[in-house]
């Protein structure tokens, strides 16, 4: 059960896991004959139903273009459409709404910083730091923006426990190192990176920091002002919001600076056939029309999120992760990969019985919803000589009754293969 007091604050509404699950429909339903437990909110969180009314309702109300007509819906989508970028300043504390770009996710954000800032800023021998724990988005394109520059990748090790050490981080720094961009919550692993310290090293020496926070939104309060982090990119549909639509937070005098990522409507000025002058942050940065639907939609899960004390609910999401820790490490045969201390909200595993992709169907079998595979971070899965883990990961709507659910499909997988 639910292990914090739900304890009610003046702006809040109390925070009760069991009451919060009535918010998302997805929960009620069942799988394969059980009811559904649901723990790979890490790959995609599930959506309360203000975050669905409030995208139903623009196809259903507002649907329109935004920034390009007179009529009445188009400017009431416009508005929606800009009051969802102002709750994305909020949440991130960011200093203006100009330093907010929407994109399709953080996949694009990053791929935006590496071929607009990068490409236009990186010279042959320059590096960009990366760490050994990244997700493939934020390997891939410094890779691409690497062979296109003929800047150089390095990469900073993690220990077997899964942790980004300063002195490591120190080791591989140097004055070439133009950008760290690095997570600022593992997504294989659950590890947390002590950005704070990192980040003050990488500006020490005159680097660059892009945080990968699409495991973090959900988890860890986010202030990009208070981090000093230059980008901060994450995806919306691992915020309780829809899919397709992310956000990429820059420094305005950064992103002031770096040429546009894609060109067509919306962010140009002036065009002729001569001459095309480039539109005002942030729409510089957002060519075509936008998911306009997914913007609002984010808005209102920024809003359900602030709705709770943070406080609360991550100190709820904690104690079901040091009871899942507990249970799982108590089951014979059972490897838990990835053990950094202060770790949060994925649980990565192994059993000796089993391999993980028979781990996920059999658990799939009991209404178990988990992760298997590599989870796109194929050099986390390198470095610990493994091909894939089973994940289960939390959101704000687990309980550690989800957890007992896991440990006895887990024994039902121990009594088939063991
Ligand atoms: C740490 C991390 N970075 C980047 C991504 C990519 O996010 P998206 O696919 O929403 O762009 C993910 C998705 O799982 C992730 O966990």
């Amino acid at each position: 059960m639910n292990e914090v007091s739900p304890i009610a604050s003046s702006k809040h509404v109390a925070f009760d896991a069991e009451r919060l699950r009535r918010d998302f429909p997805a929960l009620h339903q069942d799988v394969h004959g059980k009811p559904l437990v649901y723990l790979d909110s890490a790959a995609t969180s599930l959506k309360p139903q203000s975050v669905i009314d409030a995208v139903d309702e623009v196809y259903a109300k507002d649907c329109a273009n935004i920034h390009r007509a007179v009529h009445l819906l188009s400017q009431r989508a416009t508005v929606r459409y800009e009051e969802a970028r102002e709750k994305v300043r909020t949440f991130l504390n960011a200093a203006r709404n100009t330093e907010v770009v929407f994109t399709r996710g953080t996949t694009e954000a990053i791929n935006l910083v590496a071929q607009s800032w990068g490409r236009s800023s990186l010279r042959e021998g320059d590096e960009i730091l990366v760490t050994e724990l990244e997700h493939h988005s934020n390997i891939v394109p410094w890779q691409m923006l690497c062979q296109q520059t003929g800047a150089k990748l390095v990469v900073v090790p993690m220990t077997d426990r899964g942790e980004i050490l300063r002195e490591h981080f120190e080791q591989k720094l140097s004055e070439r190192t133009r950008l760290v961009a690095m997570a600022h919550v593992s997504n294989a692993l659950g590890t947390l990176l002590p950005v704070p310290e990192l980040i003050a090293l990488a500006h020490e020496r005159g680097a660059l920091v892009l945080l990968d926070g699409a495991q973090a939104v959900s988890h860890v309060d986010v202030d990009v002002r208070a981090l000093d982090c230059d980008f901060y990119a994450f995806s919306g549909h691992k915020l309780y919001g829809p899919t397709g639509i992310g956000v990429l937070y820059g420094k305005e005098r950064l992103l002031d600076g770096m040429p546009p990522y894609q060109g067509g409507g919306d962010m140009i000025r002036s065009v002729t056939f001569e001459e095309t002058i480039y539109n005002e942050l942030p729409y510089k940065f957002e060519a075509g029309t936008p998911n306009i639907a997914g913007a609002i939609g984010l808005g209102a899960a920024i809003d359900y999120v602030l709705s709770f004390d943070a406080g609360l609910v991550h100190a709820h999401e904690n104690a079901v992760l040091r009871y899942a820790n507990e249970a799982l490490g108590a089951i014979a045969g059972l490897r838990l990969v990835g053990t950094a201390p202060g770790k949060v909200a994925a649980l990565s595993f192994l059993m000796d019985s089993a391999h993980p992709h028979d781990i996920g169907t059999i658990v799939d079998s009991e209404g178990v919803a988990i992760r298997t595979g590599h989870h796109c971070a194929q050099p986390v899965m390198e470095h610990f000589g493994i091909a894939a883990t089973a994940r289960a990961s939390l959101g704000m709507y687990n309980t550690t009754e989800d957890i007992d659910a896991l440990v006895s499909a887990l024994q039902k997988v121990q009594e088939l293969f063991g």
